[in-house]
């Protein structure tokens, strides 16, 4: 039986966050230059959105750029913009005839214009596309964004639009540069690192971690789905124990993890 075969309609994650990692370092394995690898690397973004586009998976993040990122050698951040930019600039049409939403996350106020100019208009171009929501984190940090609604929350509060006391959940996680996209229910990093590297720390509170060694570049649709069918084996508990968890809706369609731990609760 193939592997896509084994994986289970209904308990699909209805979102899933990809840290890319091990460019570099599969091109040095092979004695090329860095960026070769993040070349390659952009093979692989296609296959794994096809692979979640054909599951019917709703959301897929990727960590594409960090801001610790800009402190590379500025050859290596010059080239994976022009990457970037070349990548989106050949992508757009394929995505509108897909229904793809591009969403960009993180603080693009940082990039080069062009790259700015290049990625607003993908964005433009897919706003109406409801099909399938691919959000790339670029010049993204998980403390950039708390910080960010932490100051939106101190203005609104200060502007007596908020009242301290109602303060919750949810007035962070609206926030947020997420908002409206639900939290990640799987986060895959590849490259072999064991952290998290500033992404979604208030949204993977909840989300289950795969990691493997295999480099990103290396990364493909079957990858993807061994994933997917390591996440329907994990049993997610929000707290409470075995016994509690309701069998019907740990197998109901594109249950969210908010869904799921309000059910529970
Ligand atoms: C991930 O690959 C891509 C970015 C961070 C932009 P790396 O460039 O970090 O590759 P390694 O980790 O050095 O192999
Ligand atoms: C994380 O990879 C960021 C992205 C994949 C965009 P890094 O390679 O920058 O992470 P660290 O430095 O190893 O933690
Ligand atoms: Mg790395």
């Amino acid at each position: 039986m193939s592997l896509i075969d084994r994986i289970n309609p209904k308990r699909l994650p209805a979102h899933v966050a990809i840290i890319m990692d091990g460019n570099g370092r599969w091109a040095i394995s092979r004695e090329l230059e860095r960026v070769e690898g993040h070349k390659e690397g952009v093979a692989s973004i296609r296959k794994v959105m096809e692979a979640a586009r054909k599951l019917g998976i709703p959301y897929l993040t990727l960590y594409a750029f960090s801001t610790e990122n800009w402190d590379r050698p500025a050859e290596e951040v010059n080239s994976l913009m022009d990457l970037m930019v070349h990548a989106i600039a050949e992508e757009t049409e394929e995505l509108k005839k897909n229904h793809v939403k591009v969403h960009c996350i993180g603080d693009i106020d940082r990039l080069p214009d062009y790259a700015r100019t290049a990625l607003d208009k993908c964005i433009r171009e897919t706003a109406s596309c409801t099909k399938f929501n691919m959000i790339i984190a670029l010049s993204y940090s998980s403390k950039w964004e708390l910080t960010q609604a932490t100051r939106q929350i101190v203005r609104e509060v200060i502007n007596g639009e908020l009242r301290e006391s109602d303060i919750d959940e949810e007035t962070v996680t609206s926030r947020l540069t997420t908002r409206g996209i639900p939290n990640p229910d799987l986060l895959i990093r590849t490259g072999g690192e064991l952290r998290i590297s500033n992404f979604m720390l208030w949204q993977c509170a909840y989300s289950e971690f795969y990691f493997t060694d295999t480099y990103w570049p290396d990364f493909g649709e079957e990858d993807f789905y061994k994933a997917i069918l390591e996440f329907q084996g994990r049993e997610r508990r929000y707290g409470k124990t075995s016994e509690q968890l309701v069998p019907d809706l740990l197998s109901s369609d594109a249950v969210t993890d908010d869904d799921l731990s309000a059910t529970l609760n």
